[in-house]
């Protein structure tokens, strides 16, 4: 049978202001442009799952506002599952960024529904997930359901993967137990406790984290590509040379590549390398899910990297 990819996690709606400037404490300014998305770190390796062909279920909380609808449909536009989504009473989980010509940009996020993620959500895959299913976390929903959920999907059998974004403190244990742990160079930086400024030093911290935690680590450094580590295995793999226009949902898109690579039995640098492709679509167009590659535009670059 078929593998799946179960997503749990976070689902956002994202409003994005471009604007000249950011205002003074007691100032209200214009904004040139509003932008409406679908966002949130779960909801976008969904999306990239799915947009691959992959059979990819998310698993999450949107709110009961009209927001929550519009996310929950964007997905299943996109070909996501949401058999296992919930809606529930109150707000959506939400950003606002303002962003400014130069590249600056500011922004809250109101977590919203997707505080209200549960053990009891977790729960609910008992029978659903196979063994050799694919359980893929990140860090915007509460920890404690994180930590829970990767030990369930443990022991029933599942490939987990831990996109520990945003950086939070988590169990040892947890972090332990998962198959493949990934971070963005900054993330990285936390959890290894020392800045990442070079490759060099990425592949050192890499080298150490993976023996020490004892599963397979990636670290992705934005336009210099990625470190990915199995045992005593580390290989540089690099980016593709493409006409970045917006890095929005590089990672995201990487790792819903992973999620393809795996699934077709790929060995973890040859699904690095599919990934990197991904995210090098990605980041030639503007927005995040609507950015994102199907299978066709990924095999083109990717089979470039084969031969
Ligand atoms: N400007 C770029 N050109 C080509 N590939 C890129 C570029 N920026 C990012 N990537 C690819 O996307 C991957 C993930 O990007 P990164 O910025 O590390 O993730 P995140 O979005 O989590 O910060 C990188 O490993 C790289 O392969
Ligand atoms: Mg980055």
């Amino acid at each position: 049978m078929e593998r799946k990819v179960v997503v749990i996690g976070s689902l956002n709606y994202d409003v994005c202001l471009k604007q000249d400037h950011i205002p003074e404490e007691g100032e209200t300014c214009f904004a040139d442009q509003v932008e409406y998305c679908s966002g949130g770190k779960g909801a976008n390796q969904a999306v990239q799952a799915a947009k691959l062909g992959v059979n990819t279920y998310m698993v999450g909380c949107v709110g009961s506002d009209s927001q929550g609808g519009f996310l929950k449909e964007n997905i299943e536009q996109y070909g996501v599952r949401t058999d296992f989504l919930k809606i529930v009473e109150g707000s959506s989980g939400m950003s606002v960024a303002q962003s400014l010509y130069d590249g600056g940009v500011r922004g809250s996020v109101v977590k919203g529904a997707n505080d209200q993620v549960s053990k009891e959500d977790v729960d609910a895959l008992k029978g659903f997930l196979k063994p050799g299913d694919l359980a893929v976390f990140q860090l915007e929903i509460p920890i404690p359901v994180v930590e829970y959920g990767i030990s369930f999907c443990k022991e029933q059998g599942c490939y987990v993967i831990l996109n520990g974004a945003p950086a939070a403190p988590l169990a040892e244990e947890a972090l332990r137990q998962v198959d493949l742990f990934i971070v963005n160079e900054v993330e990285a930086g936390f959890y290894c406790g020392s800045e990442i400024l070079t490759e060099k030093a990425a592949e050192e911290e890499i080298r150490k984290m993976a023996a020490d935690l004892d599963n397979v680590c990636i670290y992705t450094l934005g336009k210099a590509g990625a470190v990915v580590c199995e045992g005593e295995k580390c290989e540089f793999v690099p980016p593709k040379k493409v006409r970045a226009v917006e890095s929005t949902g590089a990672g995201d898109s990487f790792i819903g590549g992973l999620c393809y690579g795996i699934v077709h039995d790929m060995n973890i640098f040859e699904a690095a390398r599919f990934a990197t492709c991904c995210s090098a679509r990605t980041v030639c167009k503007t927005g995040g899910q609507p950015a994102m590659p199907a299978l066709e535009e990924v095999l083109e670059l990717y089979q470039e990297t084969v031969v």
